[in-house]
């Protein structure tokens, strides 16, 4: 109770949170960081000490206004022109029963999109028209392909599917923030492979930052719920 409150607390400060999801699922460990207190050194930091694939969860109801497919919709409605398409299917994926990956964009004032300050402003700008009900400005504002792929949380979230979109978005509404995220998964330049558990703790200690899991999370949500 008391780390809920915590993170929740960090999260309205803009502060990074860690949260591993399972044992019997990626076993990974995310930073996750409020959409709309995304700043360049975010991103710095999530580059350099995370080190995964830079992500934006956005809530389904947000998701819903925007319009954004899933990834896998995109490429199964395109598979009559090109069948390869059809043939890519992530349907295999080892951890979960289905990708969270939309579409990736650029908000139309960047330049190459991929910097620090870029993808904080893509991110920060999502996250307002979000927050301020402007869904229907979205192709305006932005422009796809682009440097910052968004996550499509599951209808019924964390009680659905027990990912870290979802998650994110779990923390954003406890903490009564704009239901978009940011999340990157922390690597280990070592071994090559994800960051373990222990060396995450590490990490969060050393750096005076909150570290969760996926089920004290969850069950935490399920009060905040009920
Ligand atoms: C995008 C990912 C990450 O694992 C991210 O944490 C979101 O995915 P999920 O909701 O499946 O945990 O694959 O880099
Ligand atoms: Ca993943
Ligand atoms: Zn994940």
């Amino acid at each position: 109770v008391i780390m809920i409150q915590e993170a929740l607390k960090a999260l309205r400060r803009g502060e990074i949170v860690l949260v591993f999801d399972a044992d019997n699922r990626e076993r990974e460990t995310d930073m996750i960081v409020a959409a709309e207190k995304i700043k360049p050194e975010h991103i710095r930091i999530m580059r350099n000490d995370a080190g995964g694939l830079i992500c934006v969860p956005v809530s389904w109801e947000n998701s819903e206004k925007l319009g954004i497919p899933y990834m896998t919709d995109i490429m199964e409605e395109a598979s009559g022109r090109y069948p390869v398409l059809g043939k890519l299917s992530p349907h295999d994926i080892p951890y979960d029963e289905k990708s969270a990956f939309s579409i990736t964009v650029n908000h139309r004032k960047t330049f190459t999109g991929i910097t620090d300050n870029d993808r904080a402003l893509t991110i920060g700008e999502l996250a307002g028209i979000c927050r301020d009900d402007r869904h229907e400005s979205f192709g305006d504002l932005f422009r796809s392909p682009g440097h910052v792929t968004l996550l499509r949380a599951a209808d019924g979230h964390v009680l659905r599917r027990g990912g870290h979109t979802e998650m994110s978005i779990a923390l954003m509404e406890m903490a009564g923030l704009t239901g978009v995220a940011v999340c990157c998964e922390m690597m280990d330049d070592r071994t090559g492979n994800s960051l373990s558990t222990e060396d995450a703790m590490k990490y969060a200690r050393e750096h005076d930052l909150i570290f969760m899991s996926g089920a004290e999370l969850i069950e935490s949500y399920m009060e905040f719920r009920s």
